[in-house]
């Protein structure tokens, strides 16, 4: 809890300050204050504490500018012109308690405020410059919009495995990779460590996205806070729908292993106690 409410201060304080446009700010807020879990900041900051850093405001506001991003990216992929949802985290989409331009403003307001936000925290100069370079790969043209589009492609396609987890990679994988490889750019680990986040990172993230993809067929509004069964009906390529449920339970477990095992290599090299983190990531595991 005391990650979540430092995130959700963060994101305060920066949209607390005196609106250019007050409508903005409102359909912003709608989105950043809906329940949503914030797994990706709090990795960030579990991550962190891992390594043995101590926690600052600029961590926070790190945290808060990814999920600004995750919040935005989400604001879009609602929208009529892309999966058309009416429900977001068990209410209305920002669309649809707005219109759709606001929602398309209130996104490109949450894509472009982190960078400033970023730029400004109190952290080495370096590490901001990797951060705000590595924000930007993870979430624009080579992530997760790169991905998206692919994924507007594909609807209505039979899609290879390949291509599928392409996609995934991309649209989901980039950005929830991102706090693995953010944590250790502010530690300031060294590169071998550091690419071995970024791998685990990549991991989670697939295996994020075929847990949203097994969830939409298996759970129910109550448990989602979305409208189930969206996939089929907008003929996306799912994992599920590729290789069925089975093997897709088996490949959200085995991505979980290879990412857990990665983890338990740091800790015996390196002086880190990743418990909570992996019994985040245990939690996400599915049973079939
Ligand atoms: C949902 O992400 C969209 C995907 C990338 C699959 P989350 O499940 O993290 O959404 P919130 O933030 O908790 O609503
Ligand atoms: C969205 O994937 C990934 C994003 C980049 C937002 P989905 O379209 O499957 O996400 P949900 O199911 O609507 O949350
Ligand atoms: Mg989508
Ligand atoms: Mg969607
Ligand atoms: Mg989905």
């Amino acid at each position: 809890m005391k990650h979540i409410d430092g995130i959700t201060k963060a994101l305060a304080a920066y949209y607390d300050q005196w609106p250019v446009a007050k409508r903005l700010n409102e359909a912003i807020y709608y989105s950043i204050d809906s329940g949503g879990k914030r797994l990706r900041p709090v990795l960030l900051l579990q991550l962190l504490e891992g390594f043995g850093v101590l926690l600052t405001d600029a961590h926070y506001q790190v945290a808060a500018g990814l999920e600004m991003i995750h919040t935005g990216s989400l604001i879009h992929d609602d929208l009529p012109a892309m999966d058309n949802d009416d429900y977001r985290r068990g209410r209305l989409t920002n669309h649809k308690q707005f219109d759709d331009a606001t929602a398309i403003l209130a996104g490109d307001s949450l894509f472009l405020d982190p960078f400033g936000l970023i730029a400004r925290a109190e952290l080495p100069a370096q590490v901001r410059l990797n951060l705000i370079a590595e924000l930007s790969e993870a979430a624009g043209t080579y992530g997760m919009v790169g991905g998206q589009m692919l994924d507007m492609m594909g609807e209505g396609r039979q899609l290879t495995v390949t291509e599928l987890k392409t996609i995934h990679a991309n649209k989901t994988g980039k950005l929830l990779a991102f706090p693995f490889l953010a944590a250790g750019i502010i530690a300031e680990l060294d590169s071998l460590s550091i690419a071995d986040l970024r791998l685990a990172g990549e991991l989670v993230g697939l295996a994020f996205q075929v847990r949203d993809d097994i969830l939409d067929v298996t759970a129910s509004f109550e448990e989602l806070g979305k409208t189930p069964q969206k996939d089929l009906s907008a003929q996306k390529s799912t994992y599920p729908r590729l290789l069925g449920l089975n093997e897709s339970y088996d490949l959200l477990n085995d991505c979980l292993d290879q990412a857990l095992a990665i983890f338990q290599k740091l800790e015996r090299d390196e002086d880190m106690d990743l418990r909570k983190v992996r019994d985040m990531i245990e939690r996400l595991r599915l049973h079939g």
